[in-house]
């Protein structure tokens, strides 16, 4: 019998249901055992979000900080084959409830030693919120064998739009009957059933070596070098804005909503603003670093730690 622990924080159930057909031909073999945990914060976070309690929730993510989840309903102590790690990526960090998890002691007696494959359920930037994820299985002695990394494939402007429509609604339909859908399409989420053949036989072999190399032939994380080169400055000026905000309080400090404000207004501007521009400016200068941004790529696709 394998034994397989997948923890997963969703607020939506988008991420959920990729997980879920992810692992969906796993759950069909009776002779692998399958324990589903779903993080549960406490207090849980708004969803829909009201405006303020968003932006609030960029400090304690960037900065990794963790809060209070409700405990674990598995036994620590019990040794898996596997284990799959499911999330999504909030201001390109990994989610406060996941960071919580993954620095508690349960998540370092539960990964020493065992291969783990994460799961990410992205508007597109990734990568940032992946090397910090990266780090942390490495601290608890895990060993990341596999990614899979799911992503609105819109306009970057296009997909933040319906983005915050859909996270300060919870409607996951067509912003003013104009605007695509938001999040991940339904074809995407249902495709990531094919994950599941390399992962099973993977799991049953009990050899996850080559387990990464067949993810990314069925193209499991598709990157664009333009917003990896937006995404990894903005993480670095992300931390600057944690550090200034967080010297008023911590979350939900009213001390700080003059900041957060503050950052609200600076990243709209940056995003519609700026980021137009600065793309313009990779692809122009795209050949000049061409062998330089191959290597990053290649790199921010892998699972292995620099
Ligand atoms: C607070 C917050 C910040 C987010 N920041 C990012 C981000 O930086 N990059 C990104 O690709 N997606 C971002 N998203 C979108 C999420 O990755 C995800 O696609 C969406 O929240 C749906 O996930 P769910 O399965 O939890 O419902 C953010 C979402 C939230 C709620």
């Amino acid at each position: 019998m394998k034994k397989v622990l997948v923890i997963t924080y969703s607020q939506s159930g988008q991420l959920d249901e990729i997980v879920n057909n992810v692992t969906g031909q796993l759950q069909e073999d009776t002779s692998v055992d399958i324990h589903f945990e779903k993080l549960i914060p406490e207090p849980a976070f708004p969803f829909p979000w009201t405006d303020i309690s968003f932006w609030d929730a960029m400090p304690e993510s960037v900065k990794m900080i963790p809060a209070k989840i409700r405990p674990v309903t598995f036994n620590p102590d019990e040794k898996y084959d596997l284990i799959i790690l499911g999330y999504p990526i909030w201001f390109l960090s990994p989610p406060i409830p996941l960071t919580t998890f993954l620095k508690s002691e349960e998540a370092r007696m539960v990964m020493k030693d065992t291969p783990v494959v994460t799961v990410i359920g992205a508007r597109n930037m990734w990568v940032s919120a992946q090397e910090d994820i990266k780090k942390m299985i490495a601290e608890n002695g895990g060993k990341l064998v596999g990614n899979i990394a799911l992503h609105d494939r819109h306009q970057n402007l296009l997909s933040v739009v319906t983005i915050i429509y859909w996270m300060m609604t919870a409607k996951k339909d067509r912003y003013l009957g104009i605007f695509p859908k938001p999040g991940i399409s339904d074809k995407d989420i249902q495709g990531a059933k094919r994950f599941g053949l390399p992962l099973h036989e993977a799991l049953l072999s009990g050899n996850f070596a080559s387990l990464h190399q067949k993810l990314l032939e069925l193209n499991a994380a598709e990157l664009s070098f333009d917003i990896v080169a937006a995404e990894t400055r903005a993480k670095k000026i992300f931390h600057v804005w944690a550090g200034f905000i967080r010297k008023k309080g911590g979350p939900g400090d009213k001390e700080r909503t003059g900041r957060l404000k503050m950052f609200k207004w600076y990243l709209l501007f940056v995003i519609f603003a700026v980021s137009p521009l600065a793309s313009l400016v990779f692809y122009i200068t795209y050949p000049l670093f061409f062998i330089k941004i191959r290597k990053n790529l290649r790199y921010y696709k892998g699972v292995t730690l620099r």
